[in-house]
């Protein structure tokens, strides 16, 4: 049984997809969803799902804490979905090729600090961009700049506001995080 661990901050749409398309399967257990933010819809999301999840705060996440919680919970693989803080040098070494995220954005553009959600969106909707996507890359020290493991592109020239370009790129999401996960589960994990 491959486990996987999630860090999130808000919604949690991608959890929730991610945990719907391994229930199916039982090669695959989500161990636990964690979070910054008390108030993250994700957290009732896990929940439902009878799944754990830990609250922390910076202190925690750089001083150890949550590097030891992770650690009880023996992750084969980390995932970023839709965390906006950044990981602390320690568990990326610790965890190295093992933490990836998914930005809502063809990196490296609309990339790095402050990018994220609906501001990417924003941003690629004022520069008038034919297209947009996904990338699903492994998580460095730096925002945003780790090794791509796959990107999807979709055009957006019909889209008549961020929002609009927000739904496509989520349906996208939603499409590939699962597989892309599923993919490096049974590959060299
Ligand atoms: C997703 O679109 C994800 O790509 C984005 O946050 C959203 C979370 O949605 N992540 C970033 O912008 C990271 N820079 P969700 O909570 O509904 O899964």
């Amino acid at each position: 049984m491959k486990r996987i661990l999630f860090f999130a901050s808000g919604t949690g749409s991608n959890v929730e997809n991610i945990i719907h398309y391994f229930k199916k399967k039982n090669a695959v257990a989500i161990v636990g969803v964690f979070s910054n933010n008390p108030e993250a819809k994700v957290l009732e999301k896990a929940k439902n799902q009878n799944i754990n999840s830990l609250v922390f705060n910076r202190t925690e996440l750089n001083d150890g804490v949550v590097l030891k919680a992770i650690e009880k919970l023996r992750p084969d693989l980390i995932v970023l979905a839709g965390f906006l803080w950044k990981m602390p040098e320690e568990i990326v070494h610790q965890y190295h090729n093992k933490i990836i995220n998914i930005h809502p954005a063809l990196l490296p553009k609309y990339g790095g600090k402050g990018m994220y959600g609906l501001k990417v969106h924003q941003a690629v909707f004022e520069n008038k961009e034919a297209a947009t996507g996904i990338t699903i890359h492994y998580v460095n020290e730096h925002y945003d700049e780790g090794e791509f493991i796959f990107q999807q592109s979709v055009n957006v020239e019909d889209c008549k506001t961020a929002e609009e370009i927000a739904n496509k790129v989520q349906a996208l999401e939603h499409d590939y995080f699962p597989q892309i996960i599923e993919r490096l589960l049974t590959s060299n994990i």
